[in-house]
């Protein structure tokens, strides 16, 4: 039987994905899930919120379903340890960039697809003075390992960093500040990465139709880091005849989607280009209730909803959260692996729940969530879920 691995995390991590397992065994989904220990809770009690045997569930079964973690600044990360862990110059990472990283999960895809019906499409006047509410259908593929969350990063850079970036003489504009006053993160663009992303873009549009792609860069500014890319784009695009390249700047994307975002497919940026747009793109088909992503990597792939852990809401029992962003990363993983039919089934029930209208949670009430939000008509994460359950066939 399939094994996959199950991480639930922290937070509303632990309320979905439980829920998307259960939706996934009512599918028909046949499969073990092994569950690994990852998030805050570890970091707490180990000083690591992503243990090694973690590392060797991933290694060895390829597959894994995540909720998300919770992630804090430093200083409260050494406040939190267990006082044996205190002092010893552990530092809290983010476990979920570590798996990026150390699985090369360099592809990260993130579906903006409008269902119909959903109270929190984005709507705009027409020119008759009427309401349309455009089909948005976007998939934003960010390169998910290098570029500005690399994390080559200093607070006062040593000299000899500080040495190497004066090489270059548009530093004399800061030759005045001392180290100390000096933070510096850089974007790092590798033709490797760059490629495998705008090439997975293409072969995605090709598969499922979409007749352009989107090179969201600023190649004006940043010439060498989005110049890279968009070269490598103009060269891959030849090979894709009736998929047109279009590129984009970053800011003007984020202008053009309040105002057009039905007209852009698949869109390709760099690791913080790519996090931005995506969600941009999720705010107009419902925001993180429904926001699904994909780490896939030549070996490995994790799949996991955009949020992440909503501390406000995790004490709720019932849980409030809507299950559906998980659901649909539970979708992308059947994609992945070929369960095309289960993958489909699952879709409809959930477009189904929302076309009917019927079972909404807090956030498609627009209702700002609290344990009150039950008596304002929303159900709970598990009345979702059966109500998904219940629309398979
Ligand atoms: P968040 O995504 O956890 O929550 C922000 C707000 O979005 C929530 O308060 C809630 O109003 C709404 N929301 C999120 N998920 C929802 C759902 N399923 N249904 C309905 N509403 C939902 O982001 P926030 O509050 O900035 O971060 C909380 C913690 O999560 C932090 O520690 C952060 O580092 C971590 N985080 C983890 C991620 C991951 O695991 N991949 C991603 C983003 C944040
Ligand atoms: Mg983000």
């Amino acid at each position: 039987m399939r094994k996959v691995v199950a991480l639930p995390g922290d937070g509303i991590g632990k309320v979905v994905l439980p829920e998307a397992i259960r939706l996934l065994d009512a599918a028909g989904f046949k499969a073990e899930y092994v569950w690994g220990d990852i998030g805050w809770d570890f970091w707490c009690t180990e000083g690591n919120p992503l243990p090694d045997r973690t590392i060797k569930l991933i290694e060895e079964n390829k597959i894994a379903l995540f909720g998300a973690i919770t992630s804090k600044p430093k200083e409260d990360s050494e406040k939190e340890l267990d006082p044996p862990l205190k002092g010893k110059g552990l530092v809290y990472f983010s476990p979920i960039v570590t798996l990026r990283q150390k699985f090369n999960l360099d592809i990260c895809i993130r579906p903006c697809i409008t269902f119909k019906n959903n109270p929190l499409n984005f709507i705009r006047k027409s020119n008759d003075g009427g309401i349309e509410e455009p089909q948005i259908n976007a998939v934003i593929f960010r390169q998910n390992t290098e570029g500005l969350y690399a994390g080559v990063e200093w607070t006062n850079p040593p000299q000899s960093v500080r040495d190497a970036f004066e090489t270059n003489p548009k530093m004399n504009a800061f030759k005045e500040v001392p180290n100390e006053e000096m933070s510096i993160s850089a974007r790092i663009v590798t033709k490797k990465a760059s490629e495998r992303i705008i090439r997975a873009a293409f072969e995605y549009a090709k598969k499922f139709g979409y007749k352009n792609v989107t090179l969201c860069e600023k190649p004006n500014v940043l010439r060498e880091t989005s110049g890279m890319m968009l070269k490598i784009a103009k060269q891959i695009s030849k090979e894709y005849s009736g998929i047109e390249l279009w590129d984009t700047n970053i800011d003007a994307q984020m202008m053009w989607l309040t105002k057009n975002p039905e007209n852009y497919g698949v869109i390709v940026s760099e690791n913080m280009f790519g996090d931005i747009i995506s969600d941009g793109f999720a705010g107009l088909i419902g925001g993180l209730g429904f926001a699904c992503s994909a780490n896939i990597g030549d070996q490995y792939a994790v799949f996991e909803p955009t949020h992440g852990s909503a501390p406000k809401y995790e004490m709720l029992n019932p849980s409030i959260v809507n299950p559906v962003a998980m659901f649909m990363s539970a979708v992308m993983m059947l994609e992945h692996i070929g369960e095309l039919d289960i993958a489909r089934i699952i879709k409809k029930a959930v477009a189904d729940v929302i076309a009917e209208g019927k079972f909404k949670t807090y956030d498609m009430l627009k209702l700002k969530g609290g344990p009150n939000v039950f008596a304002k008509g929303a159900v709970n994460t598990e009345q979702m879920t059966d109500a998904v359950i219940s629309k398979l066939n």
